[in-house]
């Protein structure tokens, strides 16, 4: 495979990748909390605010408009998921759309029905079933293997029942890097009867997903994490989406099929955002499908533009990832935390340094112009089953594809004038 990535022409389409401090550019190495944002999707955000703003139905041009921005987001985020447009729901965060799915779904449980979670979670995979504890339900959480890294499968064998009735598993770990075998842990869940959501949230970020290749019953993802605007999609089954009662305004057809997840009107200028930061991705791909025909295989159109776009990210940053955990490695003092090197991992690099507080080296890595976060970035549980809940916790560079070795060499060099305190 002859794969050359050019970053340069990403970063052109990048307003944010101008900016600089103190005569250099910005290394924006905080993609795991959410990336930049290309030209064209400010332009489609902008460019409805100004000429196409109007609520749907109006019965003028722009009100005719505004079920058709909403209809286009939804083919934008299942050519990105690999399912049918009315298979998809959005509302302002993954968050969101798990509490209302939680909710939800809760009015068919008995008290004593089982709902599973881990320990690798952000918050948002497990809060939502833990609130349904209340009304009797019992929530069990898969252990993560403090050595490995990975979710432990023999306790999630374990803690399958009969009466388990969800299984919210997380894809990819935002604190961490640990990507889990979901379909592995779906295809035992639905042995069992229960229902499975994913959360991709992180995942969704660097690698391309088939939602009807791992079968899910439910999967988030939000498309901040992916250069668009913060909102949340939500992609669940056909049948499901027939047979389950929301809770909405039940006003006739605007509460029906996927708009059934709706909780009043659409954020039509996100949606237009959500539209154009697949149309990035697909940008992307376009230039680099002869690079990966094997895996495109027959798939057309743009989703095959856009599953050849994650594949070039993919490509493109787990190099970058590689070459930064080995360099941060090599600096003395400095432990790199995530799972051992050859199993599935995002490009999200987390370490401590010994003697430095996380938020002391978040700080002075900030100070030079790279951006960085430390914490349990909401996977609380996790961070404090690797035993960093009392120190802080861990500092984390991710990578986006407008990152560029510059940026790797950079916080290299600055990571070590913080170990060697010159
Ligand atoms: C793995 C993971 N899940 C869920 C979330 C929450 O997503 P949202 O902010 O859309 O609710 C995040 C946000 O960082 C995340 O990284």
């Amino acid at each position: 495979m002859n794969f050359k990535f050019d970053v340069n022409a990403v970063r052109e389409q990048f307003p944010a990748c101008k900016l600089e401090i103190d005569g250099v550019p910005i290394a924006y190495l905080d993609g795991p909390g959410g990336t930049q944002i290309p030209q064209r999707v400010l332009d489609g955000m902008f460019g409805y605010m100004v000429n196409d703003n109007a609520n749907e139905d109006g019965n003028f041009k722009a009100g005719r408009m505004a079920r058709g921005i909403e209809y286009a987001a939804r083919e934008a985020a299942a050519d990105l998921l690999g399912c049918d447009p009315d298979e998809i729901g959005f509302n302002c965060s993954s968050t969101q759309n798990n509490f209302n799915l939680a909710m939800n779904l809760s009015k068919n449980f008995q008290p004593g029905d089982e709902l599973i979670v881990t320990e690798i979670d952000h918050r948002c995979n497990s809060a939502p079933w833990r609130s349904l504890e209340r009304f009797g339900c019992v929530v069990k959480t898969v252990r993560l293997d403090p050595e490995t890294q990975q979710l432990d499968f023999e306790d999630y064998k374990a803690k399958l029942s009969d009466k388990t009735r969800v299984v919210a598993v997380n894809w990819a770990s935002n604190a961490l890097g640990t990507v889990t075998d979901v379909k592995k842990f779906i295809k035992l869940a639905h042995e069992y009867g229960a229902f499975t959501v994913v959360d991709a949230v992180h995942y969704s970020a660097h690698f391309p997903i088939d939602v009807k290749d791992i079968d899910t019953d439910v999967l988030l993802c939000s498309p901040y994490k992916w250069f668009g605007p913060h909102m949340g999609v939500i992609y669940m089954k056909k049948e499901h989406i027939a047979s389950l009662d929301f809770n909405n305004a039940k006003c006739d057809d605007i509460s029906e099929g996927s708009r059934k997840f709706h909780m009043g009107t659409p954020q039509y200028e996100s949606l237009k955002g959500i539209t154009e930061a697949v149309n990035f991705i697909a940008s992307i791909g376009e230039q680099y499908t002869e690079c990966f025909a094997e895996q495109l295989g027959t798939l057309t159109g743009r989703r095959k533009a856009v599953v050849a776009g994650m594949l070039a990210i993919d490509e493109y940053e787990s190099a970058l990832a590689k070459k930064l955990r080995m360099g941060l490695r090599a600096i003395p003092g400095v432990k790199v935390w995530g799972p051992a090197e050859g199993q599935p991992r995002t490009p999200t690099v987390v370490f401590t340094v010994e003697g430095h507080a996380p938020e002391k080296v978040t700080e002075a890595l900030g100070a030079k112009g790279i951006n960085s976060w430390h914490g349990d970035f909401y996977a609380v549980e996790a961070v404090a089953a690797i035993g960093l809940a009392e120190s802080g916790g861990l500092i984390r560079l991710g990578l986006a594809p407008y990152c560029t070795e510059g940026d790797i060499d950079r916080t290299l060099y600055t990571v070590r004038e913080i170990v060697c305190g010159c």
